[in-house]
């Protein structure tokens, strides 16, 4: 049996049908909707969110992706925590989850497949949600993820549409496990800095954000720092300002950049945001700024006790995104 990211065409995220793509594909499919659905596909939100009541809104959302690391128990639950996390970036809390798999059974062993689930079902317990049961298929490429299904407070939510100018911009995790994952399929060094990282549930983060009032963010997956804070701004009619300087990053991200790790959806990021950016730093900087993530951290409007400030909102002004 060969590593398991080796059967992996693309890594993690960023093996997401490219932003530019994507929003071609569903153009035309948004515009009638029912006002109970608070969230759909207009802005291409974290996830889609139902209106049931006063007080109750349904939040629901679905992630997979191939695998990103070669230990199965670790690609289970950094799966598992990425699949949960875009109910934490709309600001609910996940009540079940089903699986979503695709085994090449000829090739991979079901022991690994009970690892993998294994993992999955850790991370959904420390985050306090049922698992049901799932779907699984016969796939040439091993692939695993979940189907979310939350709740939240409809006038709590933590939207991408929501941000004011003149808020302050706080990111919840360092960024580079894109790189550092890249490096991993090639070399197979291991980067435990990393994996604690991607593993890490954005729980915390949410509930921090609305203790302190904020009422817009999103997680930084698979579009990069820049792709999501692009989205964000976008939806919201402001700019944003990133203080590069200000960004944290996982050690070993910059080398892994220099050594050449950088992955096809990383460019992809970049080349999608750039027509709207306007940038003081070098290309290796936004390059960075635009890596791929799988299950990274909240990007929030707003400031975030215990977490940094990465740069703020502004007025609307000749460009979308500002780096300096
Ligand atoms: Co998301
Ligand atoms: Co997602």
């Amino acid at each position: 049996m060969n590593r398991l990211t080796s059967y992996a065409h693309g890594g993690g995220c960023a093996c997401k049908i490219p932003p530019g793509e994507l929003e071609e594909i569903v153009r035309g499919l948004t515009g009638v909707v029912d006002p109970a659905l608070l969230v759909g596909l207009d802005d291409g939100d974290d996830a889609a969110v139902v209106q049931i009541d006063e007080r109750t809104a349904v939040v629901t959302t679905a992630d997979f992706f191939t695998p990103v690391v070669d230990d199965a128990y670790d690609w289970g639950r950094i799966a598992a925590a990425n699949a949960l996390s875009d109910v934490y970036a709309m600001g609910g809390r996940p009540i079940v989850a089903v699986n979503l798999v695709g085994w090449p059974r000829d090739v991979l062993p079901k022991e690994l497949l009970t690892e993998v689930l294994r993992g999955g079902f850790d991370v959904a317990r420390e985050a306090a949600c049922h698992i049901g049961g799932g779907h699984s298929i016969d796939d040439p490429e091993p692939k695993y993820g979940m189907a979310v299904t939350g709740i939240a407070d409809p006038q709590r939510l933590l939207r991408n549409d929501a941000a004011q100018a003149g808020l302050p911009l706080t990111l919840t995790k360092p960024l580079g496990v894109g790189v550092l994952n890249n490096r991993h399929k090639s070399t197979g060094e291991v980067f435990p800095q990393a994996v604690a990282s991607m593993v890490a549930l954005n729980r915390e983060a949410s509930e921090a954000a609305l203790e302190a009032g904020a009422r817009a963010a999103t997680d930084v997956t698979g579009f990069g720092l820049l792709g999501h804070l692009y989205k964000l701004a976008r939806a919201s009619g402001v700019t944003a300002v990133i203080d590069a300087a200000a960004v944290p990053y996982l050690d070993g991200a910059r080398d892994a950049l220099r050594d050449g790790y950088v992955s096809g959806g990383t460019k992809r990021n970049l080349d999608w945001v750039l027509p709207h950016l306007r940038a003081d730093v070098d290309d290796e900087e936004l390059l960075l700024l635009a890596d791929a993530q799988t299950s990274g951290g909240l990007l929030v409007a707003g400031e975030v006790p215990g977490y940094p400030v990465i740069g703020h909102l502004e007025v609307r002004g000749d460009a979308i995104l500002r780096v300096r």
